[in-house]
């Protein structure tokens, strides 16, 4: 089966066609990504206006370029994978239109894929052998924590998520406060290497509660009030406070994910999302699956695989595939887990 998968949840527009065979082998032929990430950096934050602007202009030619690069053409396409929420309205709106529009013309059917689901579907693009059900997902990207218990493809659980910030919106807001370059994540990761987490002592929240829960927007304050202490050219305090932050984000995250992996039996664990890129929060991983002795194997999608891309859809629309009449698929921004 030939998938053209389509992600346009945030600022990014992205087309994939990826081929699986019976056996569940899959082949990335290609995956384009245009990104609108210049003009947010200036403003410092994303402009959603501005990002679906962009996307409008570059939605078909990155669509063209992901079936040239695929040498295939687009009657050589079986389904159409296509994020329609949560993200931005208008982002959404162009992805799940020309997905639209492109099924109407062309009779090819649609699987409307939840965007978080498609972070930790991103596992499956190299991994698919590998992984083994029952399994624990971490979402941690810039607009959702979550942590999602999958028995089986298409037998999702939600196990909590954050009540405030999300891990990478803590990261960017503390960032951004810091001067550092729009999005923070990985600019907090870089500093936080020359930095001691033990010169400034940060909060991390909810780590002794006994659920699933995350709460970010406490540290995030408490980082701004000993930001606001320091001069912003005094590199160190800089390096010792992203040290600090990004110590007590991934020791919660870890924390509370190996809780669920022991209660919950799972294989395998699977991370997704913009701060899985971060080393950190991987090492920590291993550190703590090899000190509990667990038999559990953890995958961590290639950086490229961890921020929005549409490779991940299109994976998590033949996995999860609920093919759906054109007419009846709308951009849903508030989309979250099915919670009952
Ligand atoms: O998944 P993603 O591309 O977009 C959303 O769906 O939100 O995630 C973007 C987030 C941003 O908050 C960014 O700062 C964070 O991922 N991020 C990182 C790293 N690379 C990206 N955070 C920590 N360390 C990194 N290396
Ligand atoms: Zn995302």
């Amino acid at each position: 089966m030939v998938i053209l998968g389509i992600e346009t949840s945030c600022d990014e527009t992205s087309a994939s066609v990826l081929e699986i065979n019976k056996d569940n082998k899959i082949k990335l032929h290609s995956n384009i990504i245009s990104s609108s990430m210049d003009i947010h950096a200036n403003s410092g934050g994303i402009i959603p206006e501005n990002a679906a602007r962009e996307q409008t202009k570059v939605i078909i030619p990155v669509i063209n370029q992901a079936l040239k690069k695929a040498n295939k053409k687009i009657n050589e396409i079986d389904k159409i994978a296509v994020t329609y929420g949560p993200g931005l309205i208008g982002s959404l709106l162009v992805g799940v239109e020309t997905a639209k529009t492109i099924s109407l013309a062309t009779g090819i059917e649609i699987i409307p894929v939840n965007h978080l689901i498609g972070h930790i579907y991103a596992n499956f693009i190299e991994n698919s052998e590998k992984i083994k059900f029952p399994l624990i997902g971490l979402i941690v990207s810039g607009g959702h924590t979550d942590l999602i218990l999958i028995k089986s493809h298409n037998e999702i659980e939600w196990l909590g998520g954050t009540f405030d910030d999300a891990a990478g919106e803590a990261l960017d807001k503390i960032g951004r406060v810091m001067k550092l370059p729009y999005p923070g994540g990985p600019y907090i990761e870089k500093a936080a290497k020359l930095g001691n987490p033990n010169n400034f002592k940060l909060p991390s929240p909810l780590l002794h509660t006994k659920d699933f829960n995350f709460s970010f927007s406490g540290l995030k304050a408490a980082a701004i009030r000993e930001i606001e202490k320091i001069n912003l050219n005094d590199e160190k305090s800089i390096n010792d406070i992203s040290a600090s932050v990004q110590e007590a984000v991934t020791k919660v995250l870890i924390k509370k994910t190996i809780i669920a992996v022991k209660k919950y039996n799972a294989k395998s664990l699977l991370l997704g999302g913009g701060v899985s890129a971060n080393q950190a929060l991987r090492i920590g991983f291993e550190q703590e699956i090899y000190n509990s002795d667990l038999n559990v194997s953890l995958f961590v999608p290639e950086k490229q695989f961890c921020t929005d891309n549409a490779a991940m859809i299109a994976v998590a629309g033949y996995f999860n595939s609920n093919e759906v009449n054109w007419k009846d698929i709308n951009a849903d921004p508030g989309l979250y887990f099915d919670l009952t």
